[in-house]
């Protein structure tokens, strides 16, 4: 379980689905490269070892 099916989100997993490209891209290298979440969290922990073009892929 992870976003919810279709990435609508629930109240765990917060909505994906028809945010911009831009704005996922954004918020991936919020968890890799700033303590915003706590080592361990866990999209910490799926960002971690993202390169750029991993970031893009996911995020479109
Ligand atoms: C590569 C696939 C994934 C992508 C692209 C992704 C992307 C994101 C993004 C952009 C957010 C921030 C949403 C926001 O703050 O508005 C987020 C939050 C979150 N994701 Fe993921 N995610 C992925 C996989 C996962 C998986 C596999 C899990 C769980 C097993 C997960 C659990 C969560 C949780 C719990 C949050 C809220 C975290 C917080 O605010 O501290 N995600 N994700």
């Amino acid at each position: 379980m992870s976003h919810a099916p279709k990435g609508k989100g629930n109240a765990t997993f917060p909505r994906l689905a028809g945010q911009h490209a831009h704005y996922r891209i954004k918020q991936l290298l919020v968890f890799q490269r700033t303590r915003e979440r706590p080592e361990r969290s866990i999209m910490k922990t799926v960002a971690h070892d993202l390169t750029a073009q991993n970031m893009r892929d996911v995020a479109d």
